[in-house]
């Protein structure tokens, strides 16, 4: 079977990256990463993707602002990208820039986000903060598809996380990262096996080879 070829979108830290390259370096996963992207120039995570012998690529939006629609312009440039290096599905991985339908549209239910919160509560930036505020018990993470509304699409797949009295905002994201770790790299596998069924909202997942095959 032939490879899912991986492109990574990030602005910054990485980890959910490295978690996918060291899935893939220790054989769990049917995909190579072709190419990471980043918006951010001194991002940890595209210096970790240099570091590792991989195509790491800076695209910096300061060269699109003079465009007629900026946003757009800088997601035609990232199209080019992803397409010049064959890209089948991309990770935005901490990637923080709204996507607009130009890389919707030309990757359109190829492109996963992970959030760290049960979606469809706490959308948005600071969601592990916006859990503790609202007093949740049970907070977690979430892969989904990017559609496009911000942290709206099909879920893929979730894992809760007990928030424990006197979580500090950092106590909470950390042990949700740990999930995060673990659902990113099970759901691109999921994918690359061909075991996704979308239909609307619903992303089933196929559990025998029958049904895989059908
Ligand atoms: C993660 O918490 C992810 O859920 C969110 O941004 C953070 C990225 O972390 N979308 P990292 O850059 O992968 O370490």
């Amino acid at each position: 079977m032939k490879s899912l070829r991986l492109g990574v979108l990030l602005s910054g830290r990485g980890s959910n990256f490295q978690a996918i390259q060291d899935a893939i370096e220790r054989g769990e996963l049917g995909a190579s990463i072709a190419v990471v992207l980043s918006n951010k120039k001194e991002a940890q995570g595209l210096a970790r993707a240099e570091a590792q012998g991989l195509t790491g690529i800076f695209l910096d939006p300061k060269d699109y602002v003079g465009d007629a629609c900026p946003r757009e312009a800088f997601d035609r440039a990232i199209v080019q990208v992803l397409t010049a290096h064959a890209v089948d599905l991309v990770i935005l991985a901490g990637y923080m820039r709204i996507v607009t339908p130009i890389l919707i549209q030309a990757y359109q239910g190829r492109i996963m986000n992970i959030h760290p919160s049960l979606l469809p509560s706490f959308p948005g930036l600071h969601a592990q903060q916006q859990a503790l505020e609202w007093g949740v018990k049970i907070s977690g993470c979430t892969v989904h598809l990017v559609t496009e509304g911000v942290d709206e699409g099909p879920i893929i797949i979730q894992s809760a996380v007990p928030v424990n009295e006197g979580d500090s905002a950092e106590t909470l994201s950390a042990r949700i990262l740990e999930q995060e770790h673990r659902i990113y790299p099970e759901a691109i596998q999921l994918y690359a096996q061909g075991r996704l069924q979308g239909q609307g909202r619903q992303v089933q997942i196929l559990h025998t080879q029958e049904q895989v095959g059908r």
